[in-house]
């Protein structure tokens, strides 16, 4: 049994050994034992001085577009550090006390894509330090939106976005993921709004504009989240419902009819849901990002709002970070596979649980194109194509692909079709326990899955080839596939078009989004003029409400230069913030002349409606063709 444990060790030990990590704990196993890696993407001292608690007291101005106020962290110095660390990005440190008593503080100079760190001398018995600050114009979590960037065009609005390491942009904080703290928020808002956060949360709102908050169970930074705006709420059920403006409250209640059912649904798979309640908040469309899993609070993109729930499968993801992620913490931003590709393989469970088998293999299909698709744009052999990522001095926004995503949940569907469904929904469920609201890393999983699930199994062992899987580049050759039982009908449907039936033709009754979704995605690099025509007369899909139906529609209509999508392409993004379309739709965009100079007018308009990793993410796209 030896010969095959190890590889995976070896393999292991050598990579974090080339890490460069400092010791801070280390993890027996058999007789080798582990160094654990560093989170280089903190410039704090957690590893020497312990954050316990966090008391924030913020103002939000709206209209100076700052949030000024303190952070008041309780610590424990017992390992008698002298000073404490903390990150921040681009904060204004007004002033700092140690146990009531001001004291001095040095502000490093910023260090790429991680900030200053601000350093506090501290003693032994040190325990509250509180820290005056405000906001700078770069925080890169915060997206400050005028009224006219909302849905109901009336109030302004601010939301946040702290993960990965963004939150040290409107907190000084430790700010790695593998650092737990409680927290308390005074949160003072212009009347008349509410404001919300990744705690327990109020339902109406305050008459003066002061809200309170609590989050008693530790999380890591890049789960502190605020929402601030004109918010409304309706309920669900018992223990979910939903926020948004009021011009989108009764859809977004409608689309997320069943949220109640997924979270039954995802606790008879994996065991209790542990946050208390689960509510959503549909911000405006300029959220950068489809969905964050804030705790008790999933934060979501309006585009999943599409009248027909078909997209709701953002929401079971979400969900199902509240046990991997939120629960079970990925050490570094390196093991980010363990967040993400878990969570994409309990999203899909719940949806095949929900929605029926043939249904979750449309995702889990999709989801094999996505991972190919990436695949083939970093190359085959690219370093970035391993699960263990290596994003050492690199920001791990740079770092954030499919990858984590589809090869991380490819991999964990390929161990359950070796093991059994039973077998490892009971090994997953144990895992989730054992490591609730701890921290864990690659190394400590692969540990973890050896000695409690493959065990003495030598074949098994050869056969799931973890090494490939983790440690090395590309689609592994036993890379497990859906059935296609869906799609097989979509692909002749295709094929008919592409051979001059008739698109009225088409037998497209009962199609999903999936099926329209894998219908476009797999039509050839550019049709012609006549048959964008033709599908859009009979389909309508420059017409469509559907976002992703629309993006996809509308980088083929760039490619086959289909001029009647122009205008609502550009109304598209003129609102849409989420980077998952626009990096798409601006990367086809400048691949020709025509094209670039489209761009550029385009996004010169609208720049200053996307949130700053969006613009950050667009402005390269730019750049790099421009
Ligand atoms: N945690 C992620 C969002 C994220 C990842 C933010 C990395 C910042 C850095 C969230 O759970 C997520 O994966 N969202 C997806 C939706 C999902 C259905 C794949 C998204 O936003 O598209
Ligand atoms: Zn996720």
């Amino acid at each position: 049994m030896f010969r095959y444990f190890y590889i995976p060790l070896i393999a292991i030990f050598l990579f974090t050994a080339c890490n460069n990590g400092s010791t801070n704990k280390t993890v027996p196993v058999k007789s080798v034992s582990l160094v654990a890696e560093r989170d280089v993407h903190t410039l704090s001292n957690a590893d020497s001085v312990q954050f316990q608690h966090l008391d924030l007291d913020i103002a939000v101005d709206m209209g100076a577009k700052r949030i000024n106020g303190s952070a008041t962290w309780t610590i424990n110095n017992n390992k008698k550090a002298k000073t404490l660390k903390l990150d921040t990005y681009d904060l204004n440190i007004d002033s700092v006390a140690v146990d009531g008593t001001k004291t001095t503080f040095v502000l490093d100079s910023p260090v790429k894509h991680l900030g200053s760190a601000l350093q506090i001398p501290i003693t032994v018995s040190s325990s509250m330090v509180k820290i005056w600050y405000k906001t700078g114009k770069n925080a890169k979590a915060l997206q400050w939106l005028d009224p006219a960037q909302t849905h109901d065009k009336k109030h302004p609005f601010l939301y946040t976005q702290s993960e990965s390491i963004y939150a040290r942009s409107w907190i000084p904080c430790a700010d790695g993921p593998g650092i737990r703290f409680t927290y308390a928020a005074r949160v003072k808002v212009p009347r008349g709004l509410m404001a919300l956060m990744s705690a327990e949360n109020p339902q109406q709102v305050s008459d003066s504009g002061a809200y309170r908050f609590r989050m008693d169970i530790p999380i890591p930074a890049y789960l502190m989240a605020l929402a601030v705006g004109d918010i409304t709420f309706k309920s669900i059920d018992e223990r979910t419902g939903v926020y948004a403006e009021p011009g989108m409250i009764e859809k977004s209640r409608y689309e997320f009819e069943d949220a109640g059912k997924m979270v039954k649904t995802a606790e008879q798979l994996y065991g209790p849901y542990r946050w208390g309640r689960y509510d959503i908040i549909v911000l405006p469309p300029g959220f950068p990002i489809g969905g964050m899993e804030n705790p008790r609070l999933t934060f979501c993109t309006p585009t999943v709002i599409a009248g027909d729930r078909s997209l709701v499968s953002l929401i079971a993801h979400e969900l199902a970070h509240s046990w991997s992620g939120n629960l079970v913490t990925n050490a570094t931003w390196n093991d980010f596979w363990l967040n993400e590709g878990f969570t994409n393989y309990f999203e899909r469970r719940i949806t095949e649980q929900m929605m029926g088998k043939s249904y979750a293999d449309m995702l889990w299909e999709l989801g094999y194109q996505d991972f190919t698709v990436i695949v083939n744009d970093l190359g085959a052999t690219s370093r970035d194509t391993w699960l263990k990522m290596d994003l050492k001095g690199r920001d791990p926004d740079d770092g954030f692909s499919d990858i984590p995503y589809e090869k991380g949940s490819h991999f964990l569907k390929l161990i359950e079709l070796n093991v059994g469904r039973e077998r490892f929904d009971q090994f997953l469920s144990k895992y989730f326990n054992e490591h609730a609201f701890k921290t864990i890393s690659t190394a400590e999983f692969l540990v973890y899955l050896d000695s409690n699930l493959i065990k003495d199994d030598t074949v098994l062992r050869r056969k799931l080839d973890i090494n490939a899987w983790v440690f090395g580049p590309g689609i592994p050759a036993n890379c497990p596939r859906a059935g296609q039982e869906r799609f097989m009908k979509v692909d002749e449907q295709r094929d008919f078009f592409l051979n001059d039936t008739a698109a009225a033709q088409l037998v497209t009754k009962d199609w999903t989004t999936h099926e329209w979704l894998h219908f476009l995605r797999n039509m050839p690099p550019a049709l012609s003029g006549r048959q964008m025509k033709q599908l859009d007369d009979q389909f309508h899909f420059t017409k469509t409400g559907n976002s992703e139906i629309a993006d996809v529609w509308f980088v083929m209509a760039v490619r086959a230069k289909y001029t009647p999508a122009y205008a609502a392409m550009d109304q598209f993004l003129s609102s849409v913030g989420r980077r998952k379309f626009l990096e798409p739709l601006y990367g086809e965009m400048v691949k020709t002349p025509d094209g670039m100079d489209m761009a550029h007018r385009i996004y010169e308009k609208y720049r200053k409606n996307y949130h700053p990793i969006a613009q950050e993410s667009i402005d390269k796209i730019l750049a790099k063709k421009g």
